[in-house]
């Protein structure tokens, strides 16, 4: 079992789908967790969970999508116990082609999805160059290494989370720090329920089904099977890892046909 003990991790998005199942997992573990989310409450109440296990979590309101509101948590973190581990984890999606995109939308996901991860890597960087040492997962998705139906957008934006994954893993290799990814099939989180709701009304558990079946595996993956993978990736275990990206996609980049 990978050991986080000792270890500061910063998780984006941690109150709710993979970001929470992280968290848990990362603290059960015995790192110390810091927990962002736009959703305070959602964070909260996946802290409180954690602390009642008698593990390590704290809870911090913050859009990454704002540099000011990134910048004041970060520098809170960075002054009290540090941070040895970033997973960039929150994320937002679109549904929709090329003509159905339009300029807010592509701006809305950009701010997201590419800049908020910008932002917490930027936030930290200085930090672990200092320590000469430290640990960055982006959690990217398979729409950014193949084409997905109707995901512009989206494809765009984990698209270029897999291109810094890469810059920062080169760049920061001097330093100590390293940079991977994982790039998720379809993941059974609130992220998915939302989907369904919004799109297919009505329809939710046919539409769940079919979606399901779409996977080579049979089904959607689970939240806890990209956390054991982060766990792994962002411990010492990994020491000889950095600038890869690790699919966890049920089968679908290789089985599919
Ligand atoms: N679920 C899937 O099928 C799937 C597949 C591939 C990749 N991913 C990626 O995994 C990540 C997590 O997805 P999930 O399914 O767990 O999503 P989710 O919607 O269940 O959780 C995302 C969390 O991020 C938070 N968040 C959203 N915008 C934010 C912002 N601006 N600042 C801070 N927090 C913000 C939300 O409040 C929420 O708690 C995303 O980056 C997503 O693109 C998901």
């Amino acid at each position: 079992m990978s050991d986080l003990r000792n270890k500061v991790a910063v998780i984006t998005g941690g109150g709710s789908g993979i970001g929470k199942a992280i968290s848990e997992l990362f603290a059960a573990r015995g790192a110390s967790v810091r927990i962002l989310d736009s959703d305070i409450t959602r964070a909260e109440l996946v802290a409180k969970n954690i602390r009642a296990q008698s593990q390590l979590a704290s809870a911090h309101q913050c859009d990454i999508a704002s540099q000011s509101s990134v910048l004041g948590v970060f520098e809170e973190l960075c002054r009290n116990g540090g941070i040895d581990v970033l997973v960039n984890n929150a994320g937002i999606s679109h549904v929709g082609n090329l003509e159905q995109t339009t300029d807010d939308d592509l701006d809305r996901i950009f701010r997201v999805n590419v800049k908020g991860a910008y932002h917490c890597m930027q936030s930290c960087i200085s930090h672990m160059k200092a320590r000469r040492s430290g640990v960055i997962l982006n959690i990217a998705s398979i729409a950014g290494m193949i084409g997905l139906a109707d995901r512009f957008a989206y494809s765009m934006s984990k698209g270029a989370l897999l291109a810094m994954t890469y810059s920062v893993a080169k760049d920061y290799l001097p330093y100590n720090i390293r940079c991977n990814s994982i790039s998720p099939a379809r993941i059974h989180t609130p992220f998915v329920d939302g989907y369904l709701q919004k799109n297919y009304s009505g329809k939710e558990k046919e539409v769940f089904e079919k979606l399901s079946r779409a996977q080579p595996i049979g089904r959607m993956g689970k939240p806890e099977e990209v956390a054991f993978l982060a766990c792994f990736l962002c411990s010492d275990e990994s020491s000889f890892i950095t600038g890869t990206n690790f699919p966890v996609d049920g089968g679908t980049l290789t089985l599919s046909v």
